[in-house]
């Protein structure tokens, strides 16, 4: 590692690390387009990138790391970028999951399961399997995931569960009940939520978890976003004034 990594590194305050930290990797296409190359090309390249990030979040102690790998939105984009982008998370699981479950990293994935092809289903269930016992780094794998759609669906599955209860009992449903539908079971708050690539967005990531999440964005593209860019935005959260609303 060299001096200038280090001492970004050095300034960290581990007794005040983000606890959970969310990346939403954007800059793809636009970083294959600046080497004239397709975007796939640019996918394959963030993907790369992934290993690098989750290694540096797990070393340094962060207890939960979510990365958003597909939207529900996504699906809008041509089939072939769709079908590169699943055939990349099924390749990171062969490449890294090994390591990851050396690692003692705990994966889950979060997101609707319907949509998603088998082939990556049954690639990241084995994957879930592995490292089920794991009490390390939480790493959620955001695939065919949308805030809305979560929130959505955790309704639908409260209402089916309390169908034979009482007003009263409806009335006395506390956010602590209401979290249980949501896709993880084990959710703490977003604490640090990042997005490279210059957009100014949530798009749809997250939004019940990120409530009094600390934003930073950052004009690097994804591919290009290494360690020293979260250790950057790590320093820079420890420097916010987080006041959950008081004062
Ligand atoms: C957004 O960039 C990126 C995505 C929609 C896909 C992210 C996927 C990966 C990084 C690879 C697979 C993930 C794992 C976990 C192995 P964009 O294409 O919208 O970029 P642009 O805004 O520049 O076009």
């Amino acid at each position: 590692m060299n001096t200038e990594k280090e001492q970004i590194l050095n300034k960290i305050d581990k007794n005040n690390l983000p606890s959970h930290v969310a990346i939403i990797m954007d800059g793809n296409g636009r970083w294959a387009k600046k080497q004239n190359k397709i975007r796939t090309f640019g996918h394959k390249e963030g993907a790369e990138n992934v290993v690098e990030i989750v290694r540096a979040s797990s070393n340094l102690g962060i207890k939960e790391l979510s990365l958003y790998a597909f939207s529900t939105e996504n699906w809008k984009r041509p089939a072939k970028e769709v079908d590169t982008i699943m055939s990349l998370v099924v390749k990171f699981i062969d490449k890294y999951i090994d390591e990851l479950n050396r690692e003692n990293v705990y994966l889950q994935m979060l997101g609707r399961r319907d949509e998603v092809p088998d082939f990556v289903l049954d690639k990241v269930d084995y994957a879930l399997d592995l490292t089920k016992n794991n009490n390390g780094m939480i790493l959620n794998l955001c695939l065919n995931y949308g805030s809305r759609q979560e929130i959505l669906d955790a309704c639908k599955s409260l209402v089916k569960e309390y169908q034979n209860y009482s007003i009263e009992d409806i009335e006395r449903i506390n956010f602590n009940d209401f979290e249980k539908y949501l896709y993880s079971k084990n959710y703490t708050d977003v604490d640090l939520l990042i997005r490279p690539s210059g957009e100014l967005r949530l798009s749809n990531f997250l939004m019940y978890q990120s409530s009094y999440a600390e934003l930073y964005f950052s004009d690097i593209l994804w591919p290009d976003f290494k360690k020293e860019n979260l250790y950057e935005a790590i320093l820079d959260f420890q420097n916010r004034n987080r006041r959950f609303g008081g004062v």
